[in-house]
């Protein structure tokens, strides 16, 4: 059927508290071979004024029986949202309602579902009325008991949040356990697994002295690959009672890895369910990326304990609430294991490729959406990786302390309430005593900031002006906004490199604003936005030359001296990109820029450097990705992008290669392998060298690849091989690509990356290759995370492929997002991402992606998530 009505929004505006409460509820889960049946026994109250019916959230849940108080009731009306019940004669009653549901035939992985042979769980935002009727909104808040029955030998673990306080045997070789959560909590953080398992175990003592127990289930064989996961965990445990002062309120904590899971981790109470691509980590298997994203999603579902649970939110609108500041709090985590510089750089890279994109896209949203179709669709950059930054400015403006004085306030005075976004400010009003008013506009205004910064020296007055401008793009729904409070931290840094003053946060608050710095005896270079103090376009009136002085002078702000590089990077590349836009072959390259390189390898050489600053100088090597250079240009031709980036990184290599065959032989690993912060920062800085060495794709390149490959003895390295081959023609992929197939074919989460890797890889016969491997044994896309391997990484990291002039990618990603909608609708809906900003492309590009997209919208039975997606973005 064609979709003829539009799916409703629904808006914050209409917030409405629910006159029915529920201050417990009885589960009873009894497992069977192809259906489930559901018992809830849930204890409910009525306002004293209330008459209106009950309504109960239930999609694909059929209703056995329904009592109220033990009397059967027939007067109840059922449709494909939930079951109505005219409201009960009593103000406190039980509600027993019985169904039966299908985990096994549920591909869309909310709800009860399988993956493999186990069964698991996923409620947020609204999986748990795919399990049985209920009050399926997040400020309705209860005390549960669960129990399970399943067979005895298919499904040995069963588990539910709280504790177990019972268990034992049942008819017909089945056994049973019962689980207690104390804490209310909405049904979004309700879990159930029940499988096959094994697991690890630990133990964490908390500040007061509590003993917890820590475990981590895994398929039977991945046991060895959790030590890393069970490690990050109790660290993450410690930072959170060291800095927030927050400690773990149970005596139990689970983990369990699936390998089919829509999302990468969920945060349910005391029983978090990840994705096993956030679990499991080995030297063979996982990079050092992969090492350190287990370890901060690790933080981050166990930080929700505190900012999520214990302090929910009201409604999804308040979404940034929890994620934001769970984002936030992830961040700085990770900063305060590691480096602080390169985990900001890291943060801020991603922040600008995909929220940048988002704000300037035709789904540009505030933290705090205004209306939804789909409450799925609005798990975004903007409200996680936006919503994180807000927080952070937070932080900035109130200073450390008063920060803190602030979150002990909203943990202690909203502990147990489902809250918004509102209660958090006035909490952070209330501790600091500031006016937060204006600063309020980040939670309702969309769009990125641009922000003009004008400086003068006045060296007969010894005076350093400043103009500051701010000006809020118009975005869909929304024109004319306020200026709003930015943050912008500035330093000046005089001829020597020495700091003139201590940084300085200005205040802008309104459209211009002038700001003057006295007694500055010479002539300083501004380093501005410091530690990136804002999520803003900057644009300055300094030259390249006060940028090379910052690339080396800039001793205080890593971030600042990474980022005046990489102002560098983008000028030459979207210099360069314009002269191939408008037909140019063999287009100049400036030859200062391209001599600075010397300057920066020769310090990567420097032997005797931290290795944070290791780190920090092989992400200055790297040149911004097409994404980011598209991103500043009009009518974009990504090919035109990717064939100045590979123009630029010939000229480097053409010209350094002495320097990056040094980089590249001294950073050779001695010894054993091991996970040291200077181990890594070698790494990375030896395979950005590989990567510009191999940069040109030809025999030499393919060479060396392949023995990089082979002399590999862990997962980084052979990556940075496969992604250096993949884009070569000679017969060296081949061997390589066959070698890491066969390594690694029980390893699902490895042969993930063999297909990305190859789908990220730009060769003239992509579409064909892609078909291939559609259609390779391996491939499932049912698995979301074998199906993100093969598109999302095609769409996203290929772009100069996926915008190939003939329209071969579109129409190669529009027939996968037409086939998993009826699969898993959540899926397609995310893989329209790179579909939506079709507006930023040649004309050419512009029509075709159109068609798509109206090709998607004419699909029978569309979802509300695909449907909002897409008719959001033809808007
Ligand atoms: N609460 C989310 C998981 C989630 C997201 C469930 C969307 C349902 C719909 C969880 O805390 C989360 O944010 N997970 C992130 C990883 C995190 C480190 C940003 C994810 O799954 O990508
Ligand atoms: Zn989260």
């Amino acid at each position: 059927m064609l979709r003829t009505d539009t799916p409703k929004a629904i808006h914050l505006k209409d917030y409405k508290p629910s006159p029915y409460q529920v201050s417990h509820i009885d589960l009873n889960f009894d497992i069977y071979d192809g259906y489930t049946n559901v018992t809830s026994v849930i204890s409910m109250s009525n306002s004293a004024d209330n008459k209106d019916d009950l309504f109960l959230h239930g999609e694909d849940v059929e209703l056995l029986a329904l009592k109220i108080n033990g009397k059967t009731i027939s007067t109840y009306k059922t449709d494909d949202q939930g079951l109505t019940i005219p409201c009960p004669s009593e103000k406190e009653f039980k509600l027993e309602i019985k169904t039966k549901i299908t985990p096994e035939s549920n591909t869309r992985l909310e709800g009860l579902y399988k993956s493999g042979d186990n069964y698991c769980t996923q409620c947020e935002a609204e999986g748990f009325r795919r399990i049985t009727y209920y009050l399926d909104r997040p400020d309705i808040m209860a005390t549960y008991t669960t129990r399970i029955e399943a067979d005895k030998e298919k499904y040995p673990v069963l588990l539910s949040n709280g504790n177990k306080t019972d268990s034992g045997s049942a008819e017909g070789g089945k056994h049973f356990t019962i689980w207690q959560d104390p804490h209310p909590k909405p049904c979004y953080l309700f879990a159930l697994v029940a499988g096959k398992f094994n697991h690890i175990h630990d133990t964490f003592t908390t500040v007061s002295g509590r003993k917890v127990d820590l475990y981590i289930y895994v398929r039977p064989g991945d046991e060895d690959q959790c030590a890393h996961a069970m490690e990050s965990l109790k660290k993450s445990m410690k930072w959170d009672e060291d800095v927030y002062g927050l400690e773990y309120d149970l005596d139990l904590f689970n983990i369990v890895a699936v390998s089919d899971f829509n999302m990468g981790a969920m945060e349910n109470k005391s029983l978090n369910i990840f994705n096993t691509a956030l679990v499991l980590a080995a030297q063979e298997t996982a990079t050092d990326a992969d090492f350190m994203r287990v370890e901060s999603v690790i933080a981050h579902e166990y930080f929700h304990n505190w900012s999520g649970n214990r302090v929910t939110c009201r409604d999804w609108f308040q979404l940034s609430l929890k994620e934001g500041l769970t984002v936030f709090r992830d961040q700085e985590f990770s900063a305060d294991l590691h480096s602080r510089p390169v985990q900001r750089i890291d943060d801020v890279t991603h922040l600008r490729r995909l929220q940048f994109a988002e704000d300037a896209g035709p789904l540009a949203h505030p933290i705090r959406p205004e209306n939804y179709i789909e409450i799925n669709n609005f798990y975004t950059m903007t409200v996680y990786e936006k919503g994180a930054e807000v927080i952070r400015m937070f932080r900035t403006i109130l200073g450390a302390e008063a920060y803190r004085k602030a979150t002990d306030l909203y943990f202690s005075r909203h502990d147990g309430d489902a809250a918004t976004c509102d209660d958090w400010i006035k909490c952070m009003e209330d501790a600091s005593g500031k006016d937060l008013t204006q600063f309020r506009l980040w939670y309702s205004q969309a769009g990125t900031p641009r922000v003009t910064f004008e400086g003068h020296y006045d060296p007969v007055k010894k005076i350093y002006s400043v103009e500051l401008s701010q000006k809020i793009p118009d975005t869909p729904g929304q024109s004319g906004k306020k200026p709003m409070h930015i943050p912008v931290a500035i330093g000046l840094i005089d001829q020597n490199g020495n700091d003139l003053i201590d940084t300085k946060i200005l205040h802008l608050t309104e459209s211009q604003q002038a700001f003057t710095f006295e007694n500055i005896n010479s002539k300083p270079v501004p380093s501005v936005l410091r530690n990136f103090s804002a999520p803003v376009i900057l644009s300055t009136n300094l030259t390249d030359d006060d940028y090379a002085f910052l690339t080396k002078h800039e001793v205080y702000d890593g971030f600042n001296r990474w980022e005046a590089g990489q102002y560098l990077h983008r000028k030459a590349l979207e210099k360069l990109t314009g002269a191939f836009e408008s037909g140019e072959t063999k287009p100049d390259i400036n030859q200062n820029y391209l001599e600075s390189f010397a300057d920066i390898y020769i310090n990567a050489l420097n032997t005797d450097i931290t290795s944070d600053e290791r780190a920090l100088l092989a992400r200055t090597m790297h040149l911004p990705d097409i994404s980011t250079i598209v991103q500043s240009r009009e009518n974009a031709d990504p090919v035109a992008a990717y064939n100045a980036r590979q123009y630029l990184l010939a000229a480097i290599k053409r010209t350094q290669k002495p320097l990056l065959q040094k980089i590249y032989k001294a950073n050779e690993e001695k010894g054993a392998f091991s996970v040291t912060p200077d181990a890594i920062a070698r790494r990375a800085l030896r395979n950005e060298a590989l990567s510009i060495l191999t940069a040109t794709h030809g025999t030499g390149c393919a060479k060396l690849a392949k023995e990089h490959y082979f002399a590999a003895d862990n997962m980084t390295d052979r990556m940075a091989a496969l992604m250096a081959i993949a884009p070569n023609a000679n017969p060296e992929r081949e061997e390589v690509l066959e070698d890491f197939y066969n390594r690694y074919k029980d390893f699902q989460l490895v042969i993930d990356k063999w297909f990305s890797v190859q789908a990220s890889s730009v060769r003239p016969d992509i579409i064909a290759h892609l078909q291939n491997l559609r259609h390779h044994p391996d491939f499932n896309i049912k698995n979301p995370n074998r199906a993100r391997s093969l598109y999302a990484a095609f769409a996203m990291n290929n772009p100069s492929s996926f915008h190939a002039q003939d329209s071969s990618g579109y129409s190669f990603l529009a027939d996968a997002i037409i086939e998993l909608n009826s699969i898993n609708p959540q899926i397609a809906a995310r893989l329209l991402t790179p579909m939506r900003d079709w507006r930023k492309y040649t004309l050419d590009r512009q029509t075709k992606m159109k068609a798509a997209l109206e090709r998607i919208l004419e699909t029978p039975n569309l979802s509300p998530d695909v449907f909002e997606i897409t008719s959001k973005s033809l808007k």
